[in-house]
């Protein structure tokens, strides 16, 4: 199964919309509860990523027997130094976006440590694309 959404840009009333979506969708679809809280924590780091960072972008979601793939992309002004961008309590944000309670830096490193895997591809003027895998627990054999 596969869905998609569109995530706008500073859009504040619409923040993490996307991922509540996905949170919903996995919890009526009988995902494990600390599984889909993962993947609602990680998610949502990385949309509001694509709205305060990115300049907008999108978010695809594939469900597979043993994984969920989370794919975030958006052609904004991309990350010079993604070592960097991922060390706690480092942020770019404005003071206006601070002052939202957004830009503590801990969105990358949360995101990094919620998902089984997590791979970011980034240049300065080509946009950012992270790709996040979560594993499912292994069913025992019946
Ligand atoms: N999609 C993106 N596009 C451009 N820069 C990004 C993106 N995501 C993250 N960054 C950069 O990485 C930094 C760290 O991100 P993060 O850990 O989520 O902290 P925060 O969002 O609080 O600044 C951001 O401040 C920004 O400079
Ligand atoms: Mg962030």
């Amino acid at each position: 199964m596969k869905v998609s959404y569109s995530i706008p840009s500073l859009d504040f009333s619409a923040a993490g919309k996307a991922s509540t979506e996905v949170k919903r969708l996995l919890g009526r679809l009988g995902y494990g509860q600390g599984l889909v809280k993962r993947i609602a924590v990680a998610m949502y780091e990385g949309e509001m990523n694509i709205a305060i960072h990115g300049g907008g972008g999108k978010a695809y979601i594939e469900l597979e027997p043993d994984y969920v793939e989370i794919r975030l992309e958006d052609e904004g002004p991309g990350i010079a130094d993604i070592g960097l961008a991922l060390t706690e309590g480092w942020s770019t944000a404005s003071e206006e976006v601070r002052s939202r309670g957004f830009g503590a830096g801990m969105g990358l490193p949360n995101m990094k440590r919620n998902a089984d895997s997590m791979e970011i591809d980034s240049k300065p003027g080509a946009g950012t694309k992270v790709k996040m895998i979560f594993r499912l627990p292994s069913q025992p054999a019946a």
